[in-house]
């Protein structure tokens, strides 16, 4: 089993192979993704949604995301492991970043950590990298700036912003990002970003020209109970497969049919004999 490494994502992008991704939020869906063979395995912070039932991913603290990242962590063998910043983690003041980046590498054995925002946190990427931690930027629709941007809404779609995104992204490479992940901008923008840069661009919402590829590993699989955004594709559908069982279930517990007698333990005949008479 070879190990994937930023340097085998460098390389998977200089020879035009598209990079797999999707987030993983327990142990369960680690082992799913891992054994899927995707090439990077984001502990997203999506998972205050996924998982955790939080409207929007703010609420997020440290020591929630640590114990999501640790689980992961015990079902990936393969692919990159990134870890989210949770909001709040990283924007007070780039000292207390990099003790909370640290910590996802110390105690949740992440590779990476990934941080929203462009130009903006170009003095953080480069002190997190000096730290030998490697950092994913996050620019276009960044969730965590939900208030800032009015709502979840596509980015980067004038000229002005467009040159913004691409001054953002190539800063980001600038201050040593290993990759970043482009969400929510228009098909030619995201291209346009992918041409620019040397290191990968993984896209959501994003266009088909990015050098790869990330879901939210719920919004994949259909467990989730929302329309989903208009990028999203369902590749399997598990919450109705889920659902269906489980009433299923409840069928026969009541028509009294679950558990059969092959599902049942049963004394040693010697033992019956004695107690019935
Ligand atoms: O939290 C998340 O799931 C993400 C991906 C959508 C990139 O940041
Ligand atoms: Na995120």
């Amino acid at each position: 089993l070879v190990r994937v490494t930023a340097p085998a994502l460098l390389q998977k992008k200089r020879s035009a192979e598209p990079i797999t991704a999707l987030t993983a939020t327990d142990y369960p869906t680690a082992r799913l993704a891992d054994e899927a063979g995707v090439d990077l395995i984001l502990v997203g912070d999506s998972l205050a949604m996924t998982v955790l039932g939080y409207d929007s991913t703010l609420p997020l603290t440290m020591d929630e995301m640590m114990h999501h990242a640790r689980a992961v962590r015990r079902g990936v063998q393969r692919a990159l492991l990134v870890v989210d910043m949770p909001y709040g983690s990283y924007q007070i003041d780039d000292t207390s970043a990099v003790k909370n980046a640290l910590r996802f590498m110390q105690e949740a054995g992440a590779e990476a950590v990934k941080i929203e925002g462009g130009r903006r946190r170009a003095a953080l990427v480069e002190r997190l990298t000096q730290a030998e931690i490697p950092v994913v930027g996050h620019i276009g629709l960044t969730p965590q700036s939900v208030h800032i941007m009015g709502g979840f809404r596509v980015q980067a779609r004038q000229e002005q912003a467009i040159e913004t995104l691409l001054e953002d992204a190539a800063l980001l490479e600038a201050a040593g990002a290993i990759a970043i992940v482009v969400e929510g901008v228009p098909r030619e923008v995201a291209a346009r970003v992918a041409q620019a840069l040397t290191i990968p661009v993984i896209g959501i919402g994003a266009g088909p020209e990015c050098d790869g590829q990330i879901l939210v590993f719920h919004d994949a699989v259909q467990l989730t109970f929302s329309q989903p955004a208009k990028f999203v594709r369902r590749f399997a559908q598990a919450g109705d497969e889920m659902l269906a069982g489980l009433r299923e279930y409840c069928d026969a517990v009541k028509q009294r049919t679950f558990p059969a007698d092959s599902e049942s333990y049963h004394l040693s005949a010697e033992v019956r004999a004695r107690i019935e008479p």
